[in-house]
């Protein structure tokens, strides 16, 4: 496949509310856990001063092709293949504790732009959604092999797709005719299965969604690396993070919410008496992008920041 990620930009968003709530010293050392295309990266840098360093994190190839470029013409910065999950590796060859780290969730323009990423159920691709296309299977590998039960349960669980059998027996019945391998082709099976939907909508939004949550194992590096920012943010450092649907901006309120001393005791939160110690403090609420960015950028549409300090 060639790069042709410099044709397809992205746009980063809500960059100066990041900036605003996220950044707090010039002579810190940040993270920027989801690189993509830098643009929150080339934003900070032009905050930091001479002592502060910046590493980005990428698991996709051409991604860190463009962190490279980025490293090569500024020495306080540096790119790590790597997932984000593998945050404590990253500060063991820093050497030094993080005073921000930033998550920009989910997949970046040209990742969705380049038909041959397979992600886009708009343009025709081989069917992989893979953010890193060196590791694990594709979704026409996990199509191929999985059973219906477990492709209806991944359908409803990350895409809250309510049509999720009738699309899991589509896909069963025609993969016993032909593979199923291309974008389109899946695209139009879910059509097919189960009809036009909403108005504005393509009927295979939220399969092709759920499928990308799946196959590269989303919600789970989420959760580890929320986790893991607990033991490598300094005292006073932050936590940012760009949500862009429900099911990962449930993760970060509540993993929030319960390290800030906020969790709910008794009935359905912790055993009464149980504490948990604050480790975090929220930095002001959510917030969503405003109306002059929406007009221009079309992604920020359901994008949620939140911020947190580390207090202990
Ligand atoms: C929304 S884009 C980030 C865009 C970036 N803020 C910018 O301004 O260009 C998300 C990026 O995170 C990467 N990514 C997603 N999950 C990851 C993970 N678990 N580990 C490392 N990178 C990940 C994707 O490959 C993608 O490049």
């Amino acid at each position: 496949m060639t790069d042709k990620g410099a044709q397809y930009e992205h746009q980063p968003v809500m960059l100066e509310e990041v900036l605003d709530m996220w950044f707090s010293r010039g002579d810190g050392f940040y993270v920027d856990g989801t690189f993509g295309r830098g643009g929150h990266s080339r934003a900070l840098l032009e905050k930091l001063d001479a002592q502060g360093r910046l590493a980005g994190i990428d698991r996709d190839p051409q991604a860190v092709a463009a962190g490279e470029q980025l490293a090569s013409e500024d020495g306080r910065f540096q790119i790590v293949a790597s997932r984000f999950d593998c945050l404590p590796d990253v500060v063991d060859q820093v050497g030094r504790p993080i005073d921000g780290l930033l998550l920009d969730l989910g997949v970046s323009s040209p990742q969705l732009d380049v038909a041959g990423r397979g992600f886009s159920f708009l343009r025709d691709g081989p069917l992989d959604m893979r953010m890193d296309p060196t590791q694990g299977e594709s979704v026409a590998q996990w199509l191929a092999r999985a059973d219906e039960q477990d492709i209806a349960n991944v359908l409803y669980r990350y895409g809250d797709e309510r049509k999720s059998r009738r699309i899991a027996r589509r896909i069963c019945e025609e993969r016993k005719e032909q593979p199923i391998t291309r974008t389109l082709q899946l695209a139009d099976l879910i059509e097919s299965a189960i009809g036009r939907g909403e108005p504005g909508k393509h009927p295979a939004t939220r399969s092709f969604q759920a499928l990308r949550i799946h196959i590269n194992g989303e919600l789970d590096a989420l959760t580890q690396v929320l986790e893991q920012s607990l033991e490598t943010l300094a005292i006073g450092g932050r936590l940012a993070i760009i949500s862009f649907h429900s099911l990962e901006d449930r993760i970060v309120k509540l993993f929030i919410r319960d390290h800030s001393g906020r969790a709910p005791k008794g009935r359905g939160g912790l055993p009464l008496g149980d504490e948990m110690p604050q480790r975090l403090e929220p930095i002001g609420k959510a917030i969503r992008a405003s109306k002059a960015e929406l007009k221009v950028n079309v992604r920020s549409r359901s994008a949620v920041l939140r911020v947190a300090e580390k207090v202990a």
